[in-house]
């Protein structure tokens, strides 16, 4: 209401809509003020907000979701250890398909092969969300194919940047790596019971570590501008947006069929020279991009053509990370 007003709202306007007291009012206002919202309080008149500005807090997140389900219950922490440990103690819980947690903060993010995934403050979009699908175990490999998709839509649409996918789920602008992606799941033989759906992407980050320095990258540096800044806010509304729809068409065939070409088009290792380092063994051969069901389709020299499945390895450029 605060920011549809075109003037002062008054508290009784506030207290007869929500049906709550004057001290309920001056509370969440309070609350507001606290997340960071500039609200003017003038005796007679009412409040007013000052800055429309988005905020990277609850409110600010939740009124900013226009997605039909995912995130319509959001979880905002200032700091977590990790986003995906913290949707599965929700889902252990009983949480709902479709919690978002978002933390400005990770004190142990999570990457893919046990790694590390650096998050500090106000440098990134760290969130995770929680499934409870009805499908086989084997498939859930494929969401995180559909979220490398749905995350390139929502950078490109919040940025303009064409961010490429390097298979399975790393996101890449210019050679380097801005987005990690890493789907855990809870399941037995044949049903799954959750699957969590972690997101990184490195937004505001200026500077990395030399060991990342070579294959990490921006948003922000990647638009260059000193004073670009990207907007978290509409950034994660896009990206749950995007996701939503992937996810509708991945759910119509229960594979990645009517989302391959899509996928493939922003394939950065196709038709490359992929090494793909797996458990047992490294091998080197042609990439061909990947079939319905998501494995990368690589070509040996010697003419052999196998499947890989993602999860059991990471695939690299022969001559660098892309
Ligand atoms: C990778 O190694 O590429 C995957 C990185 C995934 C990082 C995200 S940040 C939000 C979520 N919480 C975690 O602890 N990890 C994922």
């Amino acid at each position: 209401m605060l920011t549809e007003a075109q003037d002062y709202l008054s508290g009784q306007t506030l207290c007869d809509y929500f049906h709550v007291s004057r001290t309920a009012v001056w509370k969440a206002i309070r609350q507001l003020q606290e997340e960071g919202y500039e609200i003017e309080a003038v005796r007679n008149r009412g409040y007013r907000l000052i800055r429309k500005d988005d905020i990277y807090s609850q409110t600010g997140i939740a009124s900013a979701l226009k997605t039909k389900w995912l995130g319509h219950n959001l979880v905002f922490m200032e700091a977590t250890d990790s986003s995906n440990n913290q949707v599965r103690r929700l889902a252990e819980q009983g949480a709902a398909e479709g919690t978002v947690v978002v933390a400005d903060r990770q004190d142990a993010g999570k990457g893919r092969r046990g790694r590390s995934w650096l998050s500090a403050e106000g440098s990134g979009v760290w969130m995770s969300f929680l499934l409870r699908p009805q499908f086989q175990p084997e498939r859930a490999s494929m969401l995180t194919l559909v979220t490398a998709l749905a995350v390139a839509d929502g950078i490109c649409e919040t940025t303009g940047l064409d961010c490429g996918i390097k298979w399975p789920n790393d996101l890449v602008v210019g050679g380097k790596k801005v987005c990690g992606i890493l789907t855990e799941m809870s399941s037995d033989m044949d049903t799954i019971q959750y699957v969590v759906v972690g997101i990184g992407i490195n937004v505001g980050m200026r500077k990395f570590p030399e060991e990342l320095r070579e294959t990490a990258t921006s948003l922000e540096l990647c638009l260059g501008e000193p004073e670009e800044s990207v907007n978290r806010v509409k950034l994660i509304d896009a990206v749950l947006r995007h996701w939503e729809e992937r996810y509708d068409a991945f759910l119509q065939k229960m594979d990645l069929s009517l989302l391959q070409d899509d996928y493939q088009r922003k394939l950065v290792n196709v038709e490359n020279q992929v090494r793909v380092l797996g458990y047992s063994e490294d091998y080197v051969g042609i990439s061909h991009g990947i079939t319905p069901t998501g494995e990368l389709i690589v070509e040996l020299n010697d003419g052999e053509v196998r499947k890989v499945t993602s999860g059991e390895v990471s695939v690299r450029g022969v001559y660098g990370y892309v």
